[in-house]
This record gives C-alpha cells, structure tokens and sequence, in this order.
C-alpha cells in the first residue's frame, strides 16, 4: 500500500483538487483508494459530492474519540473503488482538544494501522503547519507538494522542507520523502517561468515534468461534485490532471 499526502501550507495550491482527483484516476484504473481529508474546510469531501457540515462520523471524531475505528468513519463514494473519509469544521478543534495527550502527534497513525485493503491512501491536508499536518507527516511516506507559481511560493516548499527534516529527527520517520513538486494555476507569463525555474534548481530530481495550467472545467467539475473525468474527460484539464496521476503512478517507490 502507498500512503501519499498532498501538502503545502499556503492556501489555494490546489493540495484538494489534485488530491481528489489523482485518487479518483488511482480508482478508474482499478486500484482501491483510501481519501482522508484532513482540512476543517472539508472540501475533499465536498468535491465528491457530500454535504459534510452534519456528517458523522468525520475524521475529526476518529482522531479525538477513542471508540471510533477508522473503518466506521470510511463511506463509499460515488466512484467505483474509491472510499473517503470526510472532514468537517469540527476538526478546527482536534489541537486544543488533544493538547495534554503524550500521543497527540500519532492520532491519525494509529487509528490507520487497522485500516488495510487499500493500494492508496491518499491524504488531502489543510492550509497550515501545525499539528493536523504532523498527523499527516507520521501517516504517510510520500509528500507530494503542489505549488501555486506565485512570488511566494518557495517560501513554502522551504517550510515543507523543514518541516519534513524535522518531523525525520524528532521521531525518526526516515521513510517520509518528498516526491514530487508540482507546478499548478501556471499561466504563461515571465513570472510564472521563472518560479518554474528556480523549483527546478531547487527541486532538480523532484519537479514534476506535469504543470497543471490554469483551465476552468476543473474549478466547473469541483462545483459540480464531480472529478474532472466525470465531468470533462477530454478537458486540457483532464489531460493534465491525468498526466500527473500517472506521473506519481510510475514512481513506485
Ligand atoms: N488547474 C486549475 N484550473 C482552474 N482552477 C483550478 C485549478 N486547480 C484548482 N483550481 C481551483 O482553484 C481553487 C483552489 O484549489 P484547491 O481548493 O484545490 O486548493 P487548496 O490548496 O486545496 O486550497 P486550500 O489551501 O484552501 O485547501 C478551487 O476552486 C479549484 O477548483
Ligand atoms: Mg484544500
């Protein structure tokens, strides 16, 4: 099984689009897929369809709530093979709630080891660094960082970096690796170039070779409820998102 999370602490990298979607091409292609979303917006969950707001149980009871297994909290979705479980606005508590627990930081990894039957599961996170995504970090192996191309954006992937580097020493994750950086919302512009080329410098083994340009059938399918090969499948969008599932496919690690 591959765990992959989706994270960068700057909002609007599209962490959640290429989340849902790249787990959703995993399940069209016969893998079974696990989606936790672990962002109080819920909009993982809400791109597939769900009315999340009074749903229960969420990730946010698995995490802070002692008798609820992961397995009661996974729903099937819409997609064949593909399960999810949705987060909601309660999760904004999980911190303070779990604040004196010695085992705050493993929450999310220990409800999971019972979960099993899945060839991926796909994390998608929220738009900070904080605990959530140390859960996140301690569950996973592989980091996947969308980057929008704006003038700060390798200030967050520095802070991923770091982040990653610190949660390796502090608990002695070696197996969690960034693998891959990936350019989104890219318009041909001299701006957008060169932050291409300085993620390339920085990131020289691990940019993807996919850039997810801007196209608005993705924005119109997320609106919609659906993943983009449900509701534009021959969409450059679509194309795009595809090359990048299959980018992250061919790197078996
Ligand atoms: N390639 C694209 N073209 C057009 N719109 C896009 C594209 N990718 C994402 N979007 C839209 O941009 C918005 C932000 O994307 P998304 O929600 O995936 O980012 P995020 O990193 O998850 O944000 P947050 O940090 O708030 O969780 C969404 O409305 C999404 O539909
Ligand atoms: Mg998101």
């Amino acid at each position: 099984m591959r765990r992959i999370a989706f994270i960068n602490e700057k909002g609007g990298s599209c962490k959640t689009t290429l989340a849902v979607n790249v787990a959703a091409y995993m399940a069209d292609h016969g893998s079974r897929v696990l989606l936790v979303d672990l962002d109080p917006q819920g909009q993982a969950g809400k791109s597939l369809g769900f009315f999340v707001r009074d749903m229960s149980p969420t990730v946010h009871d698995v995490l802070v709530d002692p008798t609820v297994e992961a397995r009661a909290a996974i729903r099937p979705s819409h997609v064949e093979r593909l399960d999810v479980i949705v987060s909601n606005k309660r999760l904004a508590d999980f911190p303070v709630e779990v604040a004196s627990h010695p085992d705050r930081e493993r929450k999310l990894a220990g409800k999971l080891q019972a979960v099993t039957g899945y060839d991926f599961i796909i994390y998608d996170s929220p738009p900070s660094m904080g605990l959530i995504v140390t859960n996140v970090m301690l569950a996973t192996e592989e980091i996947v960082v969308p980057v929008n191309l704006t003038f700060f954006a390798l200030d967050g992937c520095a802070e991923i970096v770091e982040s990653v580097e610190d949660i390796r020493a502090r608990f002695g994750k070696q197996d969690l690796e960034i693998i891959l950086v990936v350019p989104t919302l890219y318009r041909s512009t001299k701006m957008a170039d060169e932050i291409v080329s300085k993620l390339k410098i920085h990131f020289p083994t691990k940019t993807a070779r996919t850039v997810i340009g801007y196209n608005v059938k993705i924005d119109e399918a997320q609106s919609h409820g659906k993943t983009i090969w449900e509701y534009s499948s021959w969409s450059r969008g679509a194309y795009m998102l595809e090359s990048l599932a299959k980018e992250i496919l061919a790197l078996e690690v």
